[in-house]
């Protein structure tokens, strides 16, 4: 892989599918799965195979329906058991990859492992160890909580478990406590002080607390991460993970800053998010960035006028990018006579004569100043009753 190239690893399916409410079937799994691949995701984590028969299945039949091209991950705690039924759940994949570790914060280490981090550095090594004796050769370490980590101490999880074997290290954000700056500093960290961290692949996974996923993410990639974990739409534990989207899309309108590229056929993106929104049942707010309804909407005369003279003047992605077939005008009160000229052309309605466009235009603000939205049904009854009643 070359040193521009971004890994996607889509987590919609373990770390998404984590959202309250968004639980999916096996065959909605294998559905999703099958957009990911058209979509041109490098990973896809499919469960957790231990936690459930549903999740395990779900695994194995993913592993068994995905071109050989893409990645098949599996979730395990770093224990022995967990390992076992994940990589038989994986036993059909091209590419299975095992994704095992344990927390590193003190917190965590404390209050929910009850260990001292001795005890869990060594069962981190373990369980590398042990997912490599049975035949596994891409394994991908995660230390949770790494955002509230003593460095020192995560410094030396990381290059123990290199050392026992892993591939990828992800140094995920668990709680999204940290900043663009620190986040980025971190992995900057790692790559500085940790011998062997420049021949693995670092990932990011960040968690969307504080709204920083996203920045965080990217944070990452600038300090050298090559893989980022995301999840279609930001679904995803609390307030979500990383969404793709905006990732993907950043890297590719950004690229004079990031310099990388990735995998993703970003004309798939919007289809696949209406996919995730349609089978979990979360709705995507109409704000959201690239595939929210309002994304490529715009509202105002200043706006419109300006989008209809050239579409770049306010929008930085052609929507056919994302494959949204056009940008949309909304026309509302505060839309100008350029909009509703061109949106009455557009319906057959030519006013070549000023004043009697005038009149339209009056009538139309009147409708517009009683309701949110003024639609081409409205615009076609105020064009008929103007034209009957024209002097
Ligand atoms: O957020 C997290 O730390 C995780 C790990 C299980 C990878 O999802
Ligand atoms: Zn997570």
């Amino acid at each position: 892989m070359s040193n521009n190239q971004v890994q996607i690893f889509d987590t919609t399916l373990r770390d998404g599918e984590q959202s309250p409410g968004a639980s999916l079937n096996i065959d909605e799994k294998v559905e999703i799965a099958r957009q990911l691949e058209r979509l041109g995701v490098d990973i896809i984590e499919a469960g957790f195979p231990i936690s459930s028969p549903g999740d395990f299945e779900a695994v194995r039949r993913v592993a068994a329906t995905v071109s050989d091209r893409i990645t098949i991950c599996g979730l395990t705690r770093a224990v022995p058991k967990d390992i076992d039924v994940a990589w038989d759940a994986l036993k059909g994949a091209k590419r299975p990859r095992i994704h095992t570790g344990l927390g590193v914060s003190d917190n965590h280490l404390q209050h929910k492992l009850k260990k001292t981090r001795e005890q869990a550095m060594e069962i981190g090594v373990n369980a590398v160890k042990y997912a490599k004796s049975l035949g596994c050769e891409d394994i991908e370490y995660f230390t949770e909580d790494s955002g509230r980590a003593d460095k020192e101490y995560l410094y030396r999880v990381i290059e123990a478990v290199i050392k026992a074997g892993a591939t990828v290290i992800n140094i995920p954000d668990t709680t999204g406590y940290m900043s663009p700056e620190e986040y980025g500093a971190l992995f900057a960290g790692v790559l500085n002080h940790v011998p062997g961290s420049e021949n693995i692949i670092l990932s990011a996974h960040c968690h969307n607390d504080l709204g920083m996923a996203t920045a965080n993410s990217l944070a990452a990639v600038k300090a050298g991460a090559r893989q980022v974990e995301c999840t279609i739409n930001g679904i995803g534990e609390r307030a979500g993970n990383t969404s793709l989207e905006e990732v993907v899309m950043a890297l590719h309108t950004r690229r004079d800053i990031y310099q990388v590229q990735s995998n993703i056929v970003t004309t798939e993106i919007y289809k696949t998010s209406r996919l995730v929104s349609t089978l979990t049942g979360i709705l995507v707010q109409p704000n959201k960035a690239i595939v929210g309804a309002n994304a490529f909407a715009h509202s105002s005369g200043i706006h419109q006028d300006g989008i209809l003279k050239q579409r770049d003047t306010y929008e930085i992605i052609d929507p056919a990018t994302v494959g949204i077939s056009e940008s949309k005008i909304i026309l509302s009160a505060r839309s100008g006579r350029h909009a509703l000229r061109d949106r009455l052309s557009k319906l057959g309605h030519e006013f070549p004569n000023d004043t009697d466009f005038e009149r339209v235009y009056a009538r139309f603000l009147n409708v517009a100043d009683s309701k949110k939205v003024v639609y081409d049904e409205d615009l076609d009854a105020i064009v008929s009753d103007e034209t009957s009643t024209a002097p």
